[in-house]
């Protein structure tokens, strides 16, 4: 297919799966995304513990910590020793108001009490990557990274992508981009990888978004790279990102007091509709069969939801492309 410059300029925007990050706004750093409605919706006061266990760049940190002045503390958490290293740099005037831990969302209902935030008033879940991680070349979240393809947020453990194309059975592979990417192509592009890989390995981000292109039918429009689900459903399998949402959104249950605030923001339907569901089941407590007409389970609701989920305003999406698949989701914990 032959690219043209608006092509390039789309890669650009939609360098990183369901992130359409790149550009001007890449390189002045990651913009906290739906800012304003985030702290409407958490609500931090002084004296409140809040948890924000995506800190990323701390933008909505260093405001949760603004609002909650003097004196409210929040336990930060990422994955990502760089963000959990640029986090400290930026909350550093703080001082001890603010408690940092490298650790992945999903340890946080064993991480929280242990760190001294037990029971809190707001937990922010900010979902997917930053615009750092998504310029960093050498760590293969963009289509133009020329490193090797690795997506994990903590490169610590777990496998590299570029370990998973090298090894996946083609049937095996195709099954993951359609379940974590909603890859019409899945089973085309598979097959393309193997054979591929029989000559020369598949393993930066660069290769792999070349050989997706040339392997799908060229669409009519296009609004993203052809490679954006596939890339998608690679990070989220590398991350294990629905394991840890769920384990996540559990652990909110426990940490929250009664009046404590739940805020997520997600970027693709996978992510939203786990939150969505999430919401509801705790909303309505009661998980009986609805042929059995009393209640036998004994379960109350937990969570109250505030209201339908927000998306950004245009103005946001125009200054910061990132945040135009942002849906916005929150809940209060009620006491059981
Ligand atoms: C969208 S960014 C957050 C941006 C942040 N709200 C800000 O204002 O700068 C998401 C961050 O969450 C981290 N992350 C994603 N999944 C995670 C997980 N399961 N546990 C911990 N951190 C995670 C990523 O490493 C990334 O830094």
């Amino acid at each position: 297919m032959k690219r043209t410059k608006s092509d390039a300029a789309l890669d650009e925007k939609t360098a990183a799966a369901g992130s359409p990050e790149g550009g001007a706004y890449l390189r002045a750093g990651h913009l906290p995304v739906m800012l304003g409605e985030v702290i409407e919706t958490l609500a931090p006061r002084s004296g409140s513990l809040q948890i924000d266990a995506t800190l990323g760049g701390a933008g909505h940190a260093e405001r949760v910590l603004e609002e909650s002045s003097p004196d409210g503390r929040l336990l930060g958490l990422d994955a990502d020793a760089a963000a959990i290293a640029r986090s400290a740099e930026r909350l550093a005037r703080f001082g001890d108001r603010v408690v940092l831990r490298q650790t992945n969302f999903g340890d946080v209902a064993q991480v929280a009490p242990a760190a001294g935030f037990g029971q809190v008033d707001g937990i922010l879940l900010d979902l997917g990557l930053s615009s750092y991680q998504l310029s960093d070349t050498e760590r293969g979240f963009g289509f133009r990274a020329g490193g090797r393809l690795d997506m994990r947020f903590d490169t610590s453990r777990g496998r590299p992508a570029a370990d998973l194309l090298a090894t996946m059975e083609a049937a095996e592979m195709a099954a993951l981009f359609r379940k974590y990417g909603e890859e019409p192509f899945a089973g085309r592009i598979a097959r393309a990888i193997v054979e591929t890989r029989r000559q020369v390995p598949v393993d930066t981000a660069e290769q792999l978004a070349a050989l997706v292109e040339r392997a799908v039918p060229a669409p009519k429009a296009r609004r993203t790279h052809p490679a954006t689900r596939v890339f998608q459903a690679l990070r989220i399998a590398v991350n294990d990102e629905l394991g840890a949402l769920e384990a996540g959104l559990a652990a909110s249950l426990v940490l929250l007091r009664p009046g404590g605030r739940l805020v997520v923001l997600s970027y693709h339907s996978l992510e939203d509709r786990i939150v969505k569901r999430f919401i509801a089941a705790e909303q309505r407590g009661c998980v009986c069969p609805i042929e059995v007409p009393i209640c036998v389970c004994g379960r109350s609701p937990s969570l109250r939801s505030l209201g339908k989920s927000r998306t950004p305003s245009s103005e946001e999406v125009a200054a910061n492309p990132r945040s135009r698949s942002a849906r916005l989701r929150g809940a209060e914990r009620i006491a059981a």
